[in-house]
């Protein structure tokens, strides 16, 4: 056990040592981190936060891990995630309501599609927490979000609660001023959505759900979709599958031979290779056709590392 982290435990017990990001990301991947905690009440995140503060011990919040790329060495600090305490779900009047954000975002389009409320029927099957779904702005089938979302709490470094309304936060296509920064962790957030009747609502999110297990692997080890989408009405998945990328792999990363917008892991790949397998992909659409891919994945590359110790 590396010596700053020492009695991190007994701050939150739900603490393991020298774990691999493969056990809390989606797409398997990455070294040992030197520690994992999972924060169970808010108690518990003010307390770790300060901890880790006072020891200059980077962190970096991990929600479901399903948007992220950590590197094959590992992350030299601590892998932060919400517990049981960040997993309410409130309702005001009109349709608002607000979410803990450690809870899982299809559980929470389930429960307010049983209360009747619409609007967020697209979230229902995207596998994140509803931190980290709103820190990057997680959308699907044209919507986002951002479009639902009145405002945010969250804590500070120094384990100091604030609330900051929807407009601070900038949220743009698969974006927002919080993606890939660590100094405030969300700990709820509060959402507009249309009252409605619960039964069409849950028809809309089953159709949803259809169309997506028909046309992503879903049951596979991945990131979700690699590229934003490039404009235009263009679709990355459409163009590296026009490209005839589909099946391409690096390795244990492979283009998704269902939706080559994902890259899967088809057994042990590394973070290397994914990386590998992104650049090919860039490098073919701009050669073709001169179109930059940009990432929608966060990368948690040596580089942000370096700038994190
Ligand atoms: N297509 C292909 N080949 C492929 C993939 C797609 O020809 O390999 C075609 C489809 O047939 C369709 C068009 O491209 O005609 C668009 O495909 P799709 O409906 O799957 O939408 P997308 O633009 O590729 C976006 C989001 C997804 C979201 C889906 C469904 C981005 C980068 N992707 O994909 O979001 O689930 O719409 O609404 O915005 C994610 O953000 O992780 C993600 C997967």
């Amino acid at each position: 056990m590396r010596p700053e982290v020492r009695g991190l435990d007994a701050l939150a017990p739900d603490t393991q040592f020298d774990q691999a990001a493969t056990h809390v990301t989606t797409f398997r991947i990455g070294g040992p981190a030197w520690a994992v905690t999972r924060a169970h009440t808010p108690e518990q995140l003010r307390d770790v936060l300060r901890f880790l503060a006072e020891r200059s011990v980077p962190y970096r919040m991990v929600g479901k891990g399903s948007n992220l790329l950590f590197p094959d060495e590992g992350y030299p600090g601590v892998l932060l995630l919400l517990g049981d305490g960040f997993s309410e779900l409130t309702y005001g009047e009109n349709g608002l309501f607000t979410a803990g954000a450690g809870m899982s975002l299809p559980r929470m389009a389930n429960l307010i599609a049983r209360a009747g409320i619409a609007g967020l029927e697209f979230s229902a099957q995207i596998p994140g927490s509803v931190g980290g779904s709103v820190a990057v702005n997680a959308g699907a089938f044209a919507q986002d979000l951002h479009s639902k979302l009145i405002g945010v709490r969250a804590v500070t470094r120094m384990g100091e609660e604030i609330a900051l309304p929807a407009a601070a936060l900038r949220g743009a296509y698969r974006s927002t001023a919080l993606k890939g920064r660590q100094d405030f962790i969300l700990t709820e957030a509060t959402f507009r959505g249309e009252s409605a009747d619960a039964r069409d609502v849950q028809r809309k999110q089953k159709e949803y759900g259809l169309y997506r297990e028909k046309t992503q692997p879903l049951k596979m080890a991945s990131a979700g979709c690699v590229f934003k989408n490039p404009g235009k009405g263009c679709s990355a998945g459409a163009l590296i599958d026009q490209l005839g990328l589909k099946g391409h792999s690096v390795g244990d990363a492979q283009v998704s031979e269902k939706h080559a917008n994902f890259i899967v892991n088809t057994g042990h790949a590394r973070a290397v290779d994914v990386l590998e397998l992104i650049a090919q992909v860039q490098a073919k659409a701009m050669a073709e056709v001169g179109i930059q891919l940009e990432t929608e994945i966060e990368l948690v590359t040596a580089g942000q590392l370096a700038m994190a110790a």
